[in-house]
């Protein structure tokens, strides 16, 4: 039987939120859990995060750091999930370039998660060919380990159609009738309101950017004080009034995090009612949220004070990636024939 292998990952371009949690991170751990994988990677994407913070790197090192402990805090275990990071893998790199003459400009231009970042940070007149060839480069992260599920948010729906291209391309012009690459399926999170959690101010999209996440590694006083200015129903001015849920942040939230649905339906039911208060259920939110997030921050501070032991965890990490992806290059070199030496 074939191998069932995860590869995923998050760019260290800040910590991570709640959006990274209902959208990723929370799968991550059950599936870890499940033992239902032989290998599981998940990879802190520092090469790419500099596609768009070139400028910045002091911040991206940081930040490695900082996603390590968001990691090591929901409870990955790296007995069990081997973290690594992306720029200590050359073979990566060298994948990429084989890839990138399987891909045309064209098509990279017309992934909607690039072109929505390209807006998003102003890059219309001068897009860094890196940032543009990022997805060649996800190809590459996910086939160096020839992963067949990629759990991820729905946001990197384009890059793994565009990663199946790839792998299709290849093993069509390399592969003389066999499958040197594994074409991966994308594993999403179940339920709407995990695959675009809204930011605090009801924004599409919760994002260090915008401004409006509660961060894993947000102290209680920090996450109530944020629910507090949760945007919940404008047309809910008196207690007493009929509430509207739909598009109520706060909601929305419970709908994400609590477990109990049936008081979370007589809630609804009582606010679109009359009688119920906003104060109330963003009490009843904070409660519901630090049931999740207080182990997480427990967790995440043990490790906070024991950085050698994360880096050492980091490093072997790496090691063990780097051994993959070097068996999967040389059969990729060797399907290219470009083995000269072997
Ligand atoms: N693009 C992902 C993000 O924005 C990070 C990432 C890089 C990734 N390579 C990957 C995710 C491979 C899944 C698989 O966070």
């Amino acid at each position: 039987m074939s191998k069932k292998i995860i590869l995923t990952g998050d760019r260290p371009t800040g910590k991570l939120h709640l959006g990274h949690y209902v959208g990723s991170l929370r799968e991550r751990v059950r599936l870890q859990n499940s033992n239902e994988y032989d290998e599981i990677y998940i990879m802190i994407a520092d090469a790419q995060a500099l596609t768009d913070h070139a400028g910045t790197p002091a911040a991206v090192r940081e930040n490695i750091f900082e996603v390590a402990l968001d990691y090591l805090g929901v409870g990955l275990d790296p007995q069990r999930s081997t973290i690594f990071i992306q720029s200590q893998l050359p073979q990566l790199f060298e994948l990429t370039t084989y890839y990138m003459n399987l891909v045309t400009v064209s098509r990279l231009e017309r992934n909607p998660t690039v072109k929505a970042e390209i807006a998003q940070k102003g890059f219309e007149t001068s897009i860094p060919a890196g940032f543009l060839c990022y997805p060649v480069s996800q190809a590459a992260d996910i086939t160096a380990f020839d992963a067949t599920t990629v759990p991820v948010g729905e946001d990197q729906t384009p890059m793994l159609e565009q990663t199946r291209e790839i792998v299709r391309k290849f093993n069509d012009v390399y592969g003389g009738g066999q499958s040197i690459l594994i074409e991966p399926d994308i594993l999403l999170p179940s339920s709407d309101v995990c695959k675009r959690l809204p930011g605090l101010d009801g924004k599409a999209k919760m994002s260090k950017t915008l401004g409006n996440a509660i961060y894993l590694s947000d102290e209680a006083d920090v996450v109530a004080q944020k629910v507090q200015t949760m945007y919940t129903d404008p047309t809910h001015i008196k207690v007493s009034d009929p509430g509207h849920v739909e598009g109520n942040v706060v909601f929305t939230y419970l709908d994400a995090f609590c477990s109990d649905t049936a008081t979370v339906t007589e809630m609804k039911e009582h606010y679109q009612r009359g009688g119920l208060g906003d104060v109330k259920v963003k009490k009843y939110l904070i409660e519901v949220l630090e049931e999740t997030l207080e182990p997480i921050r427990r967790r995440r501070k043990a490790y906070e004070h024991r950085p050698d032991e994360v880096m050492s965890m980091l490093r072997t990490g790496t090691t063990k990636a780097r051994n993959k992806a070097a068996e999967v290059l040389a059969r990729v070199k060797r399907s290219m024939k470009i083995n000269y030496f072997d």
